[in-house]
C-alpha cells in the first residue's frame, strides 16, 4: 500500500531533512498541497516550492491543486518527476480542458474530491482521470479529523471508473487507515500522523507509522 507523506504538516524550517527522512523512512511518495487561499481558506506551497523539492528528490511527487483557476498552473507544475496532477472539479467550469493539458504535459491526471461533492456529480470527469482523490476532511488545512462518510465514496469511484487508482487524503492515522484499507484504497495521503509527535528518533518513529497504516485492521 503506497503511502504518500503530505508535506503541509513537516517541519518547514527543516524542509529537506524531512524529505531526506521520508526517502529513507520509504514512503511511495510527496504530495504537495498547492493553496491560494482562495478556493480553500489557506495559502501553502507555490510553484518554486515545487520546482525546489522536484529537484532535490528522486522520489515521485503529487501536486494537489487546491486553487480557483487550476489550468493557470498546469504549465509550471508538471516538472519531470510530478507524477500526477490532481485538480478539482468544484467551481471549475475548466474541468475537462485542464486535465486534457494536465495529460499532454505527461504527468497523470487526479480528480480530487470533496467531501461535499457525490461522485456521480463527477463520474464524466472520473472516466478521464488516472487517479480519484478522495477528501475525508474538508481541504485547506492538515490535522482534521476525518469525516467517515467519506470513505463509501472509495468504492463509489473504483466503480466509476475500474482502471483508475483511487486514493484517500485528510484525517489518516492509526485509527482511520483501517477504515480506507478494508474499502481497499489504493493510495493513503497522510500528513499530521507521520510528523507530529515523534520521539526524538525521527526516522524509527515515521517507519513504525507507515508499518501501522499498511494494517489491515
Ligand atoms: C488538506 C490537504 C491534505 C492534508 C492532509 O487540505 O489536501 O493533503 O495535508 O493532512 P492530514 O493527514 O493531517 O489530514
Ligand atoms: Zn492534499
Amino acid at each position: 500500500m503506497p503511502i504518500k507523506a503530505s508535506l503541509l504538516s513537516c517541519d518547514l524550517l527543516n524542509l529537506g531533512a524531512e524529505i531526506r527522512l521520508l526517502e529513507e523512512a520509504g514512503v511511495g511518495g510527496l504530495h504537495i498541497d498547492v493553496m491560494d487561499g482562495n478556493f480553500v481558506p489557506n495559502i501553502a506551497f507555490g510553484i518554486d516550492a515545487i520546482r525546489q523539492v522536484c529537484a532535490f528528490t528522486k522520489l515521485p511527487i503529487s501536486v494537489h491543486l487546491m486553487v480557483s483557476n487550476p489550468l493557470q498552473f498546469i504549465d509550471v507544475v508538471t516538472y519531470t518527476n510530478v507524477q500526477y496532477v490532481i485538480i478539482h472539479s468544484e467551481g471549475n467550469r475548466h474541468t475537462e480542458e485542464t486535465m486534457e493539458r494536465i495529460r499532454n504535459r505527461s504527468s497523470k491526471v487526479g480528480l480530487a474530491i470533496n467531501p461535499a461533492t457525490r461522485v456521480s456529480d463527477v463520474k464524466d470527469f472520473l472516466r478521464l482521470a488516472d487517479l480519484a482523490l478522495i477528501m475525508g476532511v474538508h481541504p485547506g488545512y492538515g490535522g482534521q479529523t476525518l469525516i467517515q462518510s467519506t470513505i463509501s465514496k472509495i468504492g463509489q469511484a473504483r466503480c466509476s471508473n475500474p482502471e483508475m487508482l483511487v486514493a484517500i487524503d485528510g484525517g489518516i492515522n492509526e485509527k482511520t487507515a483501517y477504515l480506507a484499507n478494508r474499502e481497499k484504497a489504493d493510495i493513503l495521503v497522510v500528513g499530521s500522523y507521520l510528523f507530529d509527535n515523534c520521539s526524538c528518533n525521527r526516522l524509527d518513529c515515521i517507519k513504525e507509522k507507515l508499518k501501522i497504516l499498511c494494517k489491515e485492521d
